[in-house]
């Protein structure tokens, strides 16, 4: 089933085509990963498939529904009942501990839950960091609060811009092995990113140039095992520009 579709979607800034024409289809349970330069359009796309932005023509359609009607009122709906963001500027609030950072997601959707928040911090292994400030955890601990903080309300798709920018590899291993176990459960994920073994690991790579899409690579099925120590074998196809 298909679970996103655009359809020859254009962002216009001014004389600026961010994006242009864009057609593509992501079936619910696939891993997509976005690359391409700076200015190539990826977080404007991601903004648009957010319900963060709307596009200045085409449609989105999301779980059957055309989102790119809706009002701005009701994508922030949609966004907090089915989408789940992540970010590379992890945007915590810092007088507040993880487990707090958590909860505050949890209160736009529903009651906040210590315990369901504890049980989120402990599915990223942070269950003994609740009580830390973010100033109290290393970058990678802060991007699990927020991957935590995205999965609190199970979403139907998993929306992270460059999660592992501003990570060394060991944090970046850790949270990719996160991203592999929410694949195998069967989350939707489209992760941008600018490594291309962070984007081998997803099942198809989408290469934005100039606003329009340059090509698509498909991956070969991957196993999905292996731990931090995962190690990724280059396939001779696959190597984006
Ligand atoms: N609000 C805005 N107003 C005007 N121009 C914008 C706006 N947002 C983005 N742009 C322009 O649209 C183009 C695409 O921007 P976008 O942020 O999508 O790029 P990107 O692929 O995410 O780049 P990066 O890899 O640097 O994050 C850029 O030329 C950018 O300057
Ligand atoms: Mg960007």
């Amino acid at each position: 089933m298909d679970l996103l579709e655009l359809r020859d979607i254009s962002k216009i800034y001014g004389t600026l085509k961010a994006l242009q024409n864009i057609n593509l289809t992501i079936k619910q349970g696939e891993w997509l990963a976005i690359m391409g330069p700076s200015g190539s359009g990826k977080t404007t796309m991601m903004n648009i498939i957010g319900c963060m932005d709307k596009p200045s023509a085409g449609s989105v359609i999301l779980d059957g529904q055309t989102i790119s009607r809706e009002s701005a009122k009701n994508l922030t709906a949609i966004r907090r009942d089915k989408i789940g963001l992540i970010f590379q500027q992890f945007h915590l609030i810092n007088y507040l501990t993880a487990v707090e950072n958590v909860m505050v997601a949890q209160y736009y959707h529903s009651m906040p839950d210590e315990k369901e928040a504890l049980l989120a911090l402990e599915r990223v292994g942070l269950a003994n960091r609740a009580k830390h400030l973010p100033s109290q955890l290393s970058g990678g601990e802060q991007q699990r609060v927020c991957i935590a903080r995205a999965l609190i309300n199970y979403p139907m798709l998993i929306l992270a811009d460059e999660p592992t920018g501003n990570l060394d590899e060991t944090n970046e291993g850790i949270v990719l092995e996160i991203f592999r176990q929410l694949h195998r459960e069967g989350s939707t994920i489209i992760v941008v990113t600018h490594d291309p073994e962070v984007a081998e690991e997803a099942q198809r790579t989408v290469v934005l140039e100039h606003g329009r899409i340059a090509h698509i690579h498909p991956h070969g099925s991957h196993p999905h095992g292996g731990g931090h120590d995962h190690h990724h074998h280059a396939e001779e196809t696959e190597v984006p520009a």
